[in-house]
């Protein structure tokens, strides 16, 4: 009974890279502090993830490892539906039943279909699912009836669509969906590039100097820190005309929980050494427990398996309702039984 009176949350995070401390701290640390008041689905985006080419054993092992980190980060199994979206296949019809209530010019408009498209060159070579991508996100979200859906900035405009979508639809036959509202955190929404700094931080930059991997070893996210791009000013201050000192102290905020000014403070009048050092100590103290415990997790793929069988089974039942409801009320006959 419960269950039934807690709100919905919906997230997930596509295998497509190894994940990023932006992944981190945009979107999972909030994931794990919200895990208690709110029935809650954490779904790994395989679907989403072929949206570009993706080597099958490295799609396999990513999947995995995606769902290790999921519980490593302190996602309790025993609360929350973990599971793979390809194992729940309401997910694709879902979103082919959305795709007839979309439009190609809003999707076109999304700016990460502008960004990533336009590394591809000519549009004979940009998949299709890559403009149809902020689709299949709506349907993951609208199959659960999600109330709130945890991301980083970067995913505000794709929520944005996804609740266009679901009114679109609830007007069009009857209420079907819950409008979902987005829940993305007042610091850390927006880690950025450590050699470019006006840039976001992602898994697919070229340079593996301008991102820590939730998996880099301590020695290794050390020295990207100390590599980090800063400014000759030397003061560390929390100001848009300083954006790579502004970054590394929102990295430790999220971490330690010091506030900007205390920040400030502590380092006034001694560069930028010492800062980048205690930066690079608080990412490693965060990470190094999460990392032991992923390479635990995967050593036991029994136990993984048991969790996202459970997961898929749970989100199945839910999801199927609402499919159902969509297929009805499109005029499709019911399966019969
Ligand atoms: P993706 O890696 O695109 O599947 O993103 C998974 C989640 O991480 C989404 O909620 C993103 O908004 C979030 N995210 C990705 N990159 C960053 C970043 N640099 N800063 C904050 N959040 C991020
Ligand atoms: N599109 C999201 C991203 O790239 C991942 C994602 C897919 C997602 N489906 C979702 C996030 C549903 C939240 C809810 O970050």
């Amino acid at each position: 009974m419960e269950e039934q009176s807690k709100k919905v949350i919906f997230s997930g995070i596509q295998p497509s890279g190894n994940l990023t401390i932006g992944n981190y701290l945009g979107a999972l640390k909030n994931w794990v502090k919200l895990q208690d008041e709110y029935d809650c689905y954490y779904c790994v985006v395989d679907l989403h993830a072929i949206t570009v080419k993706q080597e099958p054993k490295d799609l396999r092992r990513r999947t995995l490892e995606i769902l290790a980190i999921y519980i490593a980060a302190g996602i309790d199994p025993e609360k929350n539906t973990m599971f793979i979206q390809s194992h729940v296949s309401a997910h694709s019809e879902a979103s082919w039943l959305l795709t007839c209530n979309s439009y190609v010019g809003e999707l076109s408009r999304m700016t990460q279909y502008k960004d990533k498209s336009s590394k591809y060159g000519n549009s004979t070579s940009i998949s299709a699912g890559l403009l149809n991508y902020p689709v299949l996100m709506a349907a993951d979200i609208l199959l659960y009836q999600t109330d709130l859906v945890p991301v980083g900035l970067d995913q505000k405009q794709h929520l944005e669509l996804a609740r266009n979508i679901a009114e679109r639809f609830n007007n069009a036959y009857s209420p079907t969906f819950k409008i979902p509202d987005p829940y993305i955190p007042k610091e850390g929404s927006k880690i950025m590039d450590l050699q470019e700094p006006l840039k976001k931080m992602s898994k697919s930059s070229d340079n593996p100097n301008s991102y820590i991997l939730l998996m880099d070893p301590p020695e290794v996210i050390k020295k990207k820190i100390s590599r980090a791009v800063t400014d000759s000013l030397g003061i560390v201050k929390y100001s848009d005309e300083q954006p790579g000192v502004k970054n590394l102290m929102t990295i430790l905020n999220t971490l330690t929980g010091e506030t900007f000014e205390d920040i400030e403070k502590k380092y006034e009048g001694q560069g930028y050494a010492k800062f980048k050092e205690d930066v690079g100590i608080a990412i490693v103290n965060e990470l190094e427990p999460i990392q032991n415990k992923v390479k635990k997790l995967l050593e036991d793929k029994e136990y993984l398996e048991k969790i996202y069988k459970a997961g898929a089974e749970k989100a199945s039942y839910v999801a199927n309702k609402t499919l159902r409801k969509m297929q009805k009320k499109i005029g499709f006959i019911p399966v019969a039984r």
